[in-house]
């Protein structure tokens, strides 16, 4: 019912010469994946290049964040309106490094929500608590209020494009991922969370993806889990083969 699907986040790496590379030995090697959805999400100045190299290959190019207006006196900023003409479908948004680097809050995350889905494109919206959270019992609640700002104000037929990545903060970047069982459990409670607010339908056909020290040799495992239907990979991202086999992980 639900189509694996997996992202890869390229973070601040890859001009854009290497990103055509990447672009083109990539499609040649998923050429055979039908049943998975592929994206990926490099720097701005490169995704119109990305987005060109992948053209009619059936993997979708996403921007890694946006500004809510349109267009203005907003000098460094990108709007989601930009990144859709660029050739992108999809926008990550909340991303941790995002709030904690940039000081994005939720409110801007809701912002920013609305301004992607006018603009046509499909939020990835990322939640997920500090180890301080966690080892605080925290870990629901934050999850709670995050996703409740990425879904303010959404209505049933925007929300049916929105992917939610679930990202423990500890968990990105640390080479410690999440076990496959704490992963299911905070993916089961956002499904959850989603049937309450939204409605089973909706619920039952969101994309969870888990994020944070995915690699190739630990993909498997974490895809089984019956609330984890793909993955928001980072570092192992920016080896196409790396990112090939996590996405092979996900077909099989
Ligand atoms: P990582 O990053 O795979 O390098 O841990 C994940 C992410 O930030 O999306």
């Amino acid at each position: 019912m639900r189509s694996p699907l997996i992202a890869g986040n390229w973070k601040m790496f890859k001009g854009v010469a290497d990103a055509i590379a990447f672009a083109k030995e990539f499609r040649t090697l998923a050429r055979d994946f039908t049943e998975i959805e592929v994206v990926i999400a490099p720097p701005f100045t490169a995704v119109h290049a990305v987005a060109d190299a992948l053209r009619n290959s059936g993997i979708a190019t996403a921007g890694q964040d946006c500004y809510w207006e349109k267009d203005g006196a907003f000098t460094g900023a990108v709007s989601a309106v930009m990144l859709k003409e660029a050739g992108a479908e999809l926008v990550i948004l909340g991303h941790s490094e995002r709030r904690r680097v940039f000081g994005d809050t939720d409110a801007d995350v809701t912002r920013k929500v609305h301004a992607a889905y006018a603009a046509g494109l499909a939020p990835i919206a990322c939640i997920g608590e500090t180890l301080e959270e966690r080892e605080g019992g925290r870990t629901l609640e934050v999850l709670d209020t995050q996703l409740k700002a990425a879904i303010d104000g959404v209505s049933t037929e925007q929300f049916a494009t929105m992917v939610v990545a679930y990202e423990p903060v500890w968990a990105i970047g640390t080479g410690r991922h999440a076990t496959p069982e704490q992963a299911q459990e905070a993916h089961a409670h956002i499904r959850g969370r989603l049937r309450a607010w939204l409605g089973g339908e909706p619920a039952d056909h969101c994309q969870i993806l888990y994020g944070g020290s995915v690699k190739p040799d630990n993909a498997r495992a974490i895809l089984q889990q019956p609330d984890v239907d793909g993955a928001l990979v980072g570092g192992a991202s920016l080896d196409p083969r790396g990112f090939y086999a996590i996405a092979e992980a996900a077909a099989r």
